[in-house]
């Protein structure tokens, strides 16, 4: 699929912010801060419309960008930066919580952990919050140009271990590095398929 247009439309501070927003499919970003949600969103529309930065935190609301007018990618703010204080931190978590389990027309969301740290309680218990509320979602292991072959699959090996204690099977999962331009044709082709799927 080719991306051909891509244009900024909204941030929202909630969810019933975003119910002005015309509804089509949305594919959302999530995980922790500085992970890379908003590069690998410039990454798959060529662009530089998602804010990023060095600094964790950048993104505090929830973004949608429209991609050939007819479906969003949704940069969402990263969770567990420490630096925020604790009731903004829980304020993003009910609030990010509340778009993903209340947007009907959210078809998939994919979940982003950097490849080079092990399995951290926030992104498991995150996975398992998804898996509990049946929210369909796809593990995106970012940043993968920073590791050799040996290490990613090292890495990868840990990650499902640890996931096999909570799931009979581990979630899919896509490898990808904004810097090399790796991943993208992957995330396009999912989102094409669920594109095509009349709900
Ligand atoms: P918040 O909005 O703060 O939650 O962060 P984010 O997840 O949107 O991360 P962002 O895209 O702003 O990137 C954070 C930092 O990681 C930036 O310095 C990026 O340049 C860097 N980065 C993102 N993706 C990659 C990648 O694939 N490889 C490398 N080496 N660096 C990356
Ligand atoms: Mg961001």
């Amino acid at each position: 699929m080719k991306i051909s247009k891509v244009k900024f439309i909204t941030s929202s501070a909630s969810f019933e912010e975003t119910k002005r927003i015309e509804p089509k499919p949305e594919y959302a970003f999530i995980g922790r801060s500085n992970v890379g949600k908003s590069s690998l969103i410039n990454m798959l529309t060529n662009s530089s419309l998602a804010k990023t930065s060095s600094t964790p935190g950048k993104t505090q609301l929830i973004n949608h960008f429209l991609v050939n007018e007819k479906w969003y990618l949704v940069d969402l703010p990263g969770y567990g930066y420490a630096k925020t204080s604790k009731t903004k931190r829980e304020k993003f978590n009910v609030f990010t919580k509340k778009y993903l389990t209340s947007s009907i027309t959210l078809r998939c969301i994919f979940l982003l952990i950097d490849i080079r740290i092990k399995p951290q309680k926030i992104d498991i218990e995150f996975m398992n919050w998804l898996g509990k509320s049946n929210l369909p979602f796809i593990r995106l292991y970012s940043k993968i140009d920073k590791l050799n072959n040996e290490k990613i699959n090292h890495s990868l090996e840990i990650q499902n271990s640890e996931l096999l204690k909570y799931w009979e099977t581990p979630p899919p999962y896509i490898l990808s590095s904004s810097k090399k331009k790796i991943g993208g044709e992957e995330v396009l082709l999912k989102i094409k398929d669920l594109n095509n799927l009349t709900l």
